[in-house]
């Protein structure tokens, strides 16, 4: 077998067997196909495709890369909760919580930030003693002890997608459909959950940019996940503007927090209910409505709250240790009307760019730094109005910053945090 054989029979638009798949990932993997070969092949998979056998050969080529977690010695329905990755997306801090509450075992193995998308790890990481580094007994007798655990070790799970995942942020092949769901069903199926959500995020902010393509990926990973005995849910959310009222890592905690104590965004708030309902009405075969009654019970009487600070002790953390940047610089509106649109890919990356997020895999993170939101889509602004504040820990340029927030002068019909539910 040869490597440029493959990579022209996927130019040609042609069907690649499973031992075809398997040459190009383990020889990448053992250095023996370049990374010029390897990006020649996602670009090619990128432009004509691959059907589901493809997929699903690609997906198991990853997953026998690396270790697959026994969640055996768990008791009970492990459920997963998977994010395609958005701005100021701190949902796994609030929904992990409320379904621990209600019974559902959470062993939850999170990633890092790369490119504009936040990483629950990094998030956790903010608060000081957190450990993120469990060992694979660790991990499991906390999931019994308490329900929940969030770590990123507990095995080496699926070192084909890491190495393939970093060459696809710089070859611009991060859009691919095939590669986005054997990526993502390669790591949920190796960390061994019985039942995954995932969010599939749809908009300016996501990798997704529309409702068709949403919903052909959900399709993707819900057949997948059938191949391999898992039941998958996909709910198509909105990913236009960042979630909630923040983007950042300590801040993210902070309104984590806010929410689970009942004083969260409304949308988030709605988000995270219905994305815990799920996880609830699958991991205890019962109906959503029930599960949904459930969850907003365990939202009202903070037991999601006291959850949340039980999980972040038990692994070292110190909640009161949360730091923010000494600077809070204004974010002024220069016009009236209402608020119709923020460019929030750009506002993310400048957010990045002060330390929120990770250019290179080994950049360090500012968990300090970050934005806070104060105004919504289609409120009314006035001149003047704060749009919202800067959090940084030195001097910054903050130009033109306003221009990331659209203000027109009629507002915009409202769009669904929800969009669709795939099952
Ligand atoms: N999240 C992943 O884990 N992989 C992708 O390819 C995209 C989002």
């Amino acid at each position: 077998m040869n490597i440029v054989d493959i990579i022209n029979k996927k130019e040609e638009g042609n069907e690649l067997s499973y031992e075809e798949i398997k040459y190009a990932v383990d020889g990448y993997l053992a250095d023996e196909v370049k990374d010029y070969q390897m990006s020649s092949l996602l670009m090619a998979i990128e432009i004509k495709g691959m059907n589901i056998e493809e997929i699903y050969n690609l997906t198991k080529v990853m997953i026998d890369s690396g270790d697959i977690i026994d969640l055996s010695s768990i008791n009970g329905i492990k459920v997963d909760k998977h994010s395609t990755g958005g701005v100021g997306d701190k949902t796994t801090l609030v929904v992990g919580p409320l379904a621990a509450v209600c019974g559902i075992k959470i062993a939850k193995m999170s990633g890092r930030a790369l490119g504009f998308t936040g990483g629950t790890i990094d998030k956790l990481e903010s608060i000081k003693g957190f450990n993120t580094n469990l060992s694979k007994e660790e991990f499991i007798n906390q999931v019994n002890d308490i329900g929940l655990s969030i770590t990123t070790t507990a095995g080496n799970l699926v070192p084909a997608d890491k190495k393939i995942y970093a060459l696809r942020d710089v070859s611009g092949t991060t859009e691919a459909i095939p590669l986005i769901a054997s990526s993502i069903m390669s790591k949920k199926i190796a960390s061994g959950s019985d039942k995954i959500i995932i969010d599939v995020k749809v908009g300016k902010g996501a990798f997704m940019k529309t409702l068709d393509d949403a919903r052909l990926l959900s399709k993707t990973m819900i057949e997948i996940g059938k191949r391999f005995n898992k039941e998958v849910i996909a709910i198509i959310t909105n990913m236009d503007y960042p979630l909630g009222n923040t983007i950042g890592n300590s801040l993210e905690v902070q309104e984590a927090i806010d929410t689970l104590n009942g004083n969260g965004d409304e949308r988030f708030t709605k988000l995270c209910l219905i994305l815990s309902s799920y996880m609830v009405s699958v991991g205890k075969n019962i109906s959503i409505e029930d599960a949904f009654d459930e969850v907003v019970e365990k939202l009202n009487n903070k037991e999601g709250l006291n959850k949340f600070y039980e999980f972040i002790k038990y692994q070292g953390g110190d909640i009161n240790s949360l730091e923010f940047g000494k600077n809070k610089i204004e974010i002024k509106s220069d016009k009236e009307g209402y608020l119709t649109d923020i460019d929030t890919l750009n506002l993310a990356g400048f957010i990045n760019s002060l330390g929120a997020g990770r250019k290179d895999k080994n950049d360090k993170i500012n968990p300090k730094v970050g934005f806070i939101l104060t105004k919504k889509i289609n409120d009314k602004i006035e001149k003047n109005d704060t749009l919202g504040y800067v959090i940084s820990d030195s001097d910054i340029d903050i130009n033109n910053l306003n221009n990331y927030f659209i203000i027109d002068s009629k507002n915009i019909d409202e769009i669904n945090i929800v969009l669709d539910i795939i099952k």
